[in-house]
């Protein structure tokens, strides 16, 4: 196996040493490549660039691979809770039935946010996005709760961890009754954590919620598939803030507002609202093929694509599975999955997706699973945050621990204008803006003498 790579600019050869991954992609290292060439590595989007090194979650884009830990995600989602999922990825192990009850009690005992945190939530004017708020208000946990100091006791970090998990979720509902115009329910002690949620979210005084093994287990599921996905964009942007030593609730807050984007977690939504649409028009999916298809059309296949699985989303098949469970169980039919069926059926067999590797991703079908949760449509992306955290949470804290970590800080290939003087604003007609264009110019400022003799120059 070679160690290095040769790089020749301008007849001159450079080794580069090659980092050998565990599984995956190797890569050349070129941390070096600026100081020892001059040059830089051009890669829009990152997409050729590993900005880190990581063992937490491993995915292979070609063969429709994802392991959390080393896990495949196909048997955590068989066999695993959410809360113990969340426990592998943040401390590297699953956890023993003694730890993994510790674990639990902590997220109980760190259930409640504190009551001042209702005052903000009443003052955001209806309508607004839950995933504006739950930025916002997750910012906001940093002034009622202390951030991990540095040197911090493993206990402390715990905690912190802890606390975050726990009162997400319950930040999240609290945002859904209060929109709602709903009394807040709080958590109970004697409920899992999806069970929980379920019941923050839906239960009355007027009609009790119903917990329902089938709706818990779904939403187990639903998060366990969501809770970590490598560089991501919102993990990324987790990582990149955190980069600059800001607290945690900072940098997840960044990651809520990054997995906002229709293009990533935002995608859940804007499929359901695409199938609502297809419904809607009579149920025909042709006219929607083709404007996904039409490159002078912005529109897209919500759900499907993906910037790194080639193939099916290993996601997406449970998740399309679990669907058809939970609506069998129930004895529920759902238009909307009849019409994503379709849809998927079409498209995999039409060249333009196919050639493109165009496969359904993990949204496709989530939505679909969410609104028989009864979740409403503008809370999906919160639910996506719900499930990312411990994802987020472990890469925050690997980046953390990384020896040597740097400040996250790209280059870029400037392409401007050469160096050229200010134009004052008396100057600056188009006509003069064209001649001047990229030109240096020397211009005398007019001069204004006031009243009292003294002058100034017009800035
Ligand atoms: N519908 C129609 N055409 C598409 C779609 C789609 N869903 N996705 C990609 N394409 C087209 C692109 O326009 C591109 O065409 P071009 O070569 O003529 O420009 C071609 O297929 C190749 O696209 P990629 O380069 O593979 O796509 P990219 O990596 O840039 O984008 C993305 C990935 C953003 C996910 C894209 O597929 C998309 O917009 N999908 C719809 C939104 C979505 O479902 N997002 C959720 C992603 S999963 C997640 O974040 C949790």
């Amino acid at each position: 196996m070679k160690t290095t790579a040769t790089l020749i600019v301008n007849g001159k050869s450079y080794e580069l040493p090659i980092i050998e991954a565990t599984d995956g992609n190797d890569a050349i290292n070129i941390s070096g490549l600026r100081r020892e060439t001059g040059f830089i590595t051009y890669d829009p989007g990152f997409r050729n660039t590993g900005g880190c090194m990581s063992a937490i979650s491993y995915m292979d884009g070609e063969d429709g691979i994802l392991r959390y830990r080393g896990i495949p995600i196909e048997q955590l989602a068989e066999r695993s809770s959410f809360i113990e999922t969340a426990y592998l990825l943040i401390n590297g192990e699953l956890p023993t039935s003694d730890e993994l009850n510790r674990f639990s009690v902590l997220l109980n005992d760190h259930s409640l946010v504190h009551e001042d945190m209702r005052h903000f939530f009443e003052r955001f004017p209806r309508g607004a996005h839950p995933m504006g708020m739950l930025a916002s208000m997750v910012n906001t946990l940093r002034a009622f709760y202390p951030e991990i100091p540095e040197r911090s006791e493993e206990d402390e970090i715990n905690k912190t961890f802890a606390r975050l998990l726990s009162k997400l979720r319950t930040l999240a509902a609290m945002s859904y009754r209060i929109s709602m115009g709903l009394p807040v329910v709080y958590p109970s002690y004697f409920l899992s954590y999806c069970a929980n949620f379920l019941n923050m979210m839906f239960d009355s005084t007027v009609r009790p919620y119903v917990i329902d093994d089938d709706m818990v287990n779904a939403l187990n599921l639903f998060w366990i598939l969501h809770a970590d996905h490598e560089q991501n964009c919102s993990t990324s942007a987790v990582r990149l803030v955190g980069s600059a030593r800001v607290n945690l609730y900072a940098a997840i807050s960044a990651g809520i507002s990054a997995l906002w984007g229709p293009l990533h977690g935002g995608a859940n939504q804007a499929v359901i609202e695409m199938l609502q649409a297809i419904h809607d028009s009579g149920g025909d999916t042709a006219p929607f093929i083709a404007r996904a298809k039409d490159r002078n059309d912005p529109f897209r296949l919500m759900g499907f694509g993906h910037s790194i699985y080639k193939n099916y989303d290993p996601r997406g098949r449970i998740m399309k599975d679990m669907c058809h469970k939970l609506l069998a169980r129930r004895n529920r039919n759902d238009p909307l999955l009849d019409i994503a069926k379709k849809l998927e059926e079409i498209a995999l067999s039409d060249s333009y997706f196919t050639d493109n590797r165009l496969y359904p991703n993990v949204d496709f079908y989530s939505g679909i699973m969410l609104r028989n949760l009864g979740i409403p449509l503008d809370m999906f992306t919160v639910m996506f945050a719900i499930g990312r955290l411990p994802g987020w949470i472990s890469q925050w804290k690997e980046s953390r621990e990384y020896i040597g970590a740097k400040l996250h800080r790209p280059r870029q290939v400037y392409r401007g204008y050469g160096e050229r003087d200010y134009i004052p604003i008396h100057l600056r007609t188009a006509n003069v803006r064209e001649i001047l264009k990229g030109k240096p110019i020397t211009v005398k400022s007019p001069v204004f003498q006031s009243e009292d003799g003294s002058t100034a120059a017009v800035t």
